[in-house]
């Protein structure tokens, strides 16, 4: 995976940290885009530079299409080629189904699921043009096993499925894979800070006994982008301890 070029959004802290962090360590040169958090964007390239890795730092809100195609061109001006996208930026926050502002379902549709669709648009030509190309969408089990006070982000985690499936169809022939990778209950901020959900809960349900680390979801991405993975495309992979299996 050396010498490659990766864009992983929400690749600066979470589970996009522990993504970049996996790719730069096999010699993979990880633009990693981030919205707001400068301070622990600035640290995880200090860590990766630290140990030897390439990482550049990129600022865009993929809820805007517009700053999806500009973070694509920014990393293709930068490095001249792209091989493997990871969609891994997504946001959620939790609502009663009564208590959904249309602003909420819109902002977790533009985020979770939109941003993805155009990334990955911009994405492909230049992926179409050199034969290879990795696309890895990160979804959640929501999308699976549904939560009350999730609907816009379920919805939009279950698009997520859709349009994997869709684009792989649409570039199976060209060397491109695209493959959805679907974490459980992780360790990171975003599960810290669940209005409704507690964490200790879900943790009950979960077959392995425990929470996830974000290193662990980073493993089944870096898993996907491998070149040697390249009859994989379509899938859908848990990385969830069992807790989809229900039970
Ligand atoms: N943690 C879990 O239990 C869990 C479970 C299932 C699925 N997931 C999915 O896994 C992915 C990563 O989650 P996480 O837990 O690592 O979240 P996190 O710790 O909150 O990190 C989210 C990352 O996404 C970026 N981001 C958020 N909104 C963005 C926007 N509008 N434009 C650009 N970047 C944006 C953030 O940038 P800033 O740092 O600048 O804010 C940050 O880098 C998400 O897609 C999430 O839905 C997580």
């Amino acid at each position: 995976m050396a010498d490659r070029v990766a864009l992983v959004t929400g690749g600066t802290r979470g589970i996009g940290g522990a993504i970049t962090e996996r790719l730069a360590a096999a010699g993979t040169v990880v633009a990693a885009a981030f919205t707001r958090d400068a301070t622990a964007a600035d640290q995880l390239r200090d860590r990766c530079q630290r140990s030897g890795g390439q990482v550049s730092l990129h600022q865009a809100d993929v809820a805007d299409p517009d700053a999806c195609g500009g973070l694509v061109s920014e990393v293709l001006a930068r490095y001249g080629r792209l091989d493997y996208l990871v969609n891994n930026a997504g946001a959620v926050s939790e609502q009663r189904y009564g208590d959904v502002a249309t602003a909420d379902w819109q902002r977790h549709i533009a985020v979770n699921l939109s941003a993805a669709f155009f990334l990955t648009q911009a994405a492909l030509p230049p992926m179409v043009d050199q034969g290879f190309g990795r696309v890895v969408n990160v979804g959640s089990v929501t999308a699976l096993m549904g939560s009350p006070v999730q609907i816009p982000y379920g919805a939009a985690k279950a698009g997520l499925i859709g349009l994997t499936r869709s684009v792989a169809r649409a570039v199976a022939r060209k060397g491109i894979t695209v493959n959805c990778v679907i974490p459980g209950s992780i360790d990171t901020e975003l599960s810290q800070a669940l209005r409704y959900t507690d964490p200790a809960r879900v943790t009950e349900l979960i077959p392995a006994g425990r929470g996830g680390r974000p290193e662990e979801v980073a493993y089944a991405v870096a898993f996907l982008c491998d070149p040697q993975s390249s009859y994989i495309t379509g899938a859908v992979l848990t990385v969830d301890g069992g807790l989809s299996m229900g039970g």
